[in-house]
């Protein structure tokens, strides 16, 4: 952590403010990126208890700070924060990005397109005209509903442990692409790609999802990360899929989205994906 009122380094600085955030790894991601792109700036982590998230982010913008990531649990607060938002982030109902501009404060979020990223160009997963299946209704899966239903795929089909959220999700973007909400043991299609946006995996549990959904050649997506495979992981590995990933290249692209917002150049995400691999191995 840094003084926050840390002013005249002469280098522009940027932050993530979250909480918890000690183990956050968007400094070392965007310190990655400043060292291959040439950019001089710094990046820091700063925590903030419950009800000082306002406080926070006026402070760094006071004191010359060029932008910030949210993370949890403040994406629902920066999204009410600031004063302008991008398409996505309206939709995502969530802020993960924040540009200090001359007039205005802009909300941007990069979830989404850093999973589309991620499964299109590293996982090499075309979504065009795929079924695809997303586990979860809560927040991490209303940020990449739109992102996906951009790549026009046959059908989204959201699932949830509370029905209800997950029907109401799907109406909320009825308009951008075929999405339909509905509880687990109602699926009865078999799926091309079946993402996992449920918190289950951090308490190391499965979402209830019925083996029958899933083929030799579905692809399984964890937006989970971890040293080793999360459960989700493993439960696919034992059901033969095609191929899965957990969620280490959706948070380097989402970074890599939010780079280039504040500096106007796009990073290499591959190298970094694979430097972090190697330190979480370590
Ligand atoms: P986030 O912002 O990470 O999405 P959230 O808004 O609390 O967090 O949402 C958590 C999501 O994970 C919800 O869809 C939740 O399902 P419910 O709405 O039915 O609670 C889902 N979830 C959490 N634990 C789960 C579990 N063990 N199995 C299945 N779904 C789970």
């Amino acid at each position: 952590m840094t003084d926050i009122f840390d002013f005249g380094t002469g280098v522009d600085r940027y932050a993530v403010i979250g909480n918890p955030i000690a183990h956050s790894k968007s400094p070392r991601i965007h310190t990655l990126f400043a060292r291959q792109t040439g950019q001089k700036l710094e990046y820091t982590a700063i925590q903030v208890d419950t009800g000082g998230f306002a406080q926070a982010v006026g402070n760094f913008q006071a004191s010359g700070g060029k932008g910030l990531n949210i993370t949890v649990p403040f994406k629902e607060e920066a999204w009410a924060y600031v004063d302008k938002r991008s398409e996505r982030a309206e939709l995502a109902g969530a802020v993960n990005t924040i540009k200090f501009e001359k007039a205005h404060i802009l909300g941007d979020n990069t979830d989404g397109v850093g999973l589309v990223d991620d499964l299109r160009q590293n996982c090499e997963v075309n979504l065009k005209n795929k079924n695809i299946l997303l586990m979860g209704a809560g927040g991490a899966a209303r940020g990449v509903i739109a992102p996906l239903l951009e790549h026009k795929p046959a059908k989204l089909t959201i699932a949830n442990r509370t029905v209800d959220k997950a029907v109401a999700l799907a109406n909320i973007f009825k308009a951008y692409g075929q999405v339909e909400g509905c509880g687990y043991e109602d699926l009865d299609a078999r799926y091309d790609i079946v993402i996992n946006a449920t918190a289950a995996s951090l308490g190391g549990d499965l979402p209830p999802l019925p083996p029958a959904c899933i083929t030799t050649k579905t692809f399984c997506y964890d937006m989970m990360y971890s040293a080793q495979a999360t459960v989700f992981m493993k439960w696919a590995a034992a059901h033969d899929v095609l191929k899965y990933s957990d969620g280490l290249g959706m948070l380097v692209g989402q970074a890599a989205e939010s780079f280039y917002l504040w500096r106007g150049i796009r990073p290499d995400v591959k190298s970094v994906i694979a430097q972090l691999r190697q330190e979480l191995a370590a």
